[in-house]
């Protein structure tokens, strides 16, 4: 019998948590709070923890872990850059994750900021509803032949491709891997300072690691086309919020979709509506016409949902059956 503490809980994770449960004999407690240094003392006796995306699992908080006897770390999510692997190995803690869960979910958000941004559709909604039918700066681009350039062609970057090239664009791609089936179909793998320098839409889609870190900076707007739209829907760590803040007074960043943010530990997934946001860099992004900003939704979908919940049983299950654990995250 297993027992899982579930951190960072939402209405949704308890309803899909329930409902696939795979026995009676599974014991699981949603906790609202997130897993810290300061909510560590609710894991005790469990030893499974199971965590989302803003969860931070230092070393400090590994230790307390270890100390109140976790076993297992189960994250409910794909990156894994919010976990110290390194202490996590050295006590002996086994981490697993959930490696896809839909690509499509995500690959199919980005697509929504870039025809949102371009197509303006979020303020033609609000226009008519007061009786504007004024077609005036709704104008947009066609993406046909336009020039998308992907960062990243893994999993969901290849699935980003796949919609690009629906839509008759040029699709130019950078990663350390070029994928034979992308080539294939019309991709064209090119260097980083190229995808940079030809493309009208850059979509991100690699890991944040400490080479990806800020990889959009001053220095890559500086050889970017004007204009250029830039969509997050990786983490927000790839984008340095000040140069794009500064890109974007100048008009050199023509438009910017983010489903992630830099700091959006204290602010995505709660609301705060009736609160005074302290975070003067999202405040200042919000009150540029030609950003979007999304609050790390891109995998929300049914599918996704079930297959989060499906894998992470599975991997807890295998973990307790001491059988091979596929969805290892090793340091
Ligand atoms: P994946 O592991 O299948 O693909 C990542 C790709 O990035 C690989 O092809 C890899 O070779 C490439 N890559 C690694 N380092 C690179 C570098 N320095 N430059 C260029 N490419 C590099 O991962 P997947 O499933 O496609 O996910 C991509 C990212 O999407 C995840 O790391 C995660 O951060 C993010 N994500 C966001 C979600 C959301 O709801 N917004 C949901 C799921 C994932």
């Amino acid at each position: 019998m297993s027992k899982i503490a579930l951190f960072s809980a939402k209405s949704y994770d308890k309803e899909y948590f329930e409902r696939f449960k795979p026995s009676e004999e599974v014991q699981i407690r949603c906790f609202k709070s997130a897993l810290n240094e300061d909510t560590t003392e609710l894991a005790k006796g469990y030893d499974v923890v199971c965590v989302f995306v803003n969860d931070q699992i230092s070393e400090t908080v590994l230790k307390c872990l270890k100390e109140h006897g976790t076993k297992l770390i189960a994250l409910r999510c794909a990156g894994f850059n919010n976990v110290d692997l390194e202490a996590a190995h050295k006590l002996g803690i086994k981490v697993v994750r959930v490696p896809a869960y839909s690509p499509s979910a995500v690959a199919e958000h980005a697509m929504a900021l870039i025809l949102t941004l371009n197509r303006k559709t979020h303020k033609a909604y609000n226009r008519v509803r007061e009786g504007n039918f004024s077609l005036e700066r709704l104008t947009g681009f066609n993406i046909y032949k336009k020039t998308i350039g992907v960062v990243g062609t893994g999993k969901i970057g290849k699935a980003f491709c796949d919609i690009c090239l629906g839509f008759g664009a040029k699709v130019i791609a950078y990663d350390l891997y070029p994928d034979k089936e992308l080539e294939s179909k019309g991709v064209t793998y090119a260097s980083i300072e190229d995808v940079f320098k030809k493309s009208d839409i850059i979509s991100l889609h690699c890991p944040l690691n400490s080479d990806t870190k800020h990889m959009i900076n001053k220095d890559a707007f500086d050889i970017m086309k004007n204009g250029v739209m830039i969509i997050n829907t990786s983490r927000g760590g790839l984008v340095d919020t000040k140069a794009a803040i500064k890109a974007l007074k100048k008009h050199k960043l023509g438009y910017l979709g983010i489903d992630v943010y830099e700091q959006e530990e204290d602010l995505f997934f709660h609301d705060h509506s009736e609160s005074i946001i302290e975070d003067e860099m999202i405040m200042r992004l919000i009150s540029f016409p030609n950003v979007l900003i999304t609050s790390h939704q891109a995998f929300f979908t049914d599918e996704a949902l079930e297959q989060i919940t499906t894998t992470t049983y599975q991997n807890i299950t295998d973990f307790f059956n001491g059988k091979e654990l596929k969805n290892e995250v090793k340091s």
